[in-house]
């Protein structure tokens, strides 16, 4: 069962600088973007990974950074003007049901969700969705925070994300967090 929305004054939180900290995006995912890749926040919110992606993937690179919430992303499109990377990010909004990334298909070489899907309704379908916009062989990564996802929802998660095609390959380990590393092999 989906959880409430994370409402913008936690998105302002979730964008601040202090959080590298604790969670530092090049660092946890330093190790899967490369220069040059087309890449899907999916859930970005303010763009806290957004913007930090940009910068590893550069000029040449891509990111497309989806949310529900209109206010988070035109706080993000203002954060990525003032970082300079607006040109590297498309950010869009979508609907609760669907991330509307027909466009995508088959265009993305890595992609995140990072403490999103216990907030979306059916977790099915957004994986499925962001199966389809995969290249073979790319990678999606989900973060999930122990505080929000049950041991028994964090399965479920991943029993659907098998279901929708892709292969586990890894659990990196963050702190706090659960984690699956998949593949679309074909
Ligand atoms: C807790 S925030 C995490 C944001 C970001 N990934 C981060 O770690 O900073 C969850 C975000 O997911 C978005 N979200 C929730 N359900 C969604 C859905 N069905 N489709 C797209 N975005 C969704 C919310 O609007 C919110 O901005």
């Amino acid at each position: 069962m989906a959880e409430r929305i994370c409402p913008p004054w936690i998105g302002y939180l979730l964008a601040s600088p202090l959080r590298r900290l604790f969670e530092n995006p090049e660092k946890m995912l330093g190790d899967y973007v490369r220069p040059g890749m087309t890449i899907l926040d999916a859930g970005s919110a303010m763009g806290f990974f957004s913007l930090a992606m940009a910068r590893m993937v550069g000029p040449e690179g891509k990111i497309y950074a989806v949310d529900l919430q209109e206010k988070m992303i035109k706080s993000l499109k203002r954060r990525a003007a003032k970082a300079g990377v607006s040109d590297i990010i498309e950010a869009r909004t979508c609907n609760q049901n669907s991330l509307e990334i027909n466009d995508l298909t088959g265009k993305i070489d890595f992609a995140v969700a990072i403490h999103v899907v216990h907030e979306v309704p059916d977790a099915s379908n957004f994986i499925s969705e962001i199966y389809s916009a995969l290249k073979p062989g790319a990678k999606f990564l989900i973060i999930e925070p122990k505080g929000h996802a049950s041991p028994e929802g964090f399965a479920a998660t991943e029993k659907a994300a098998v279901q929708a095609g892709f292969e586990i390959v890894d659990h990196p380990k963050i702190k706090r967090d659960w984690t699956v590393m998949l593949v679309r092999n074909t």
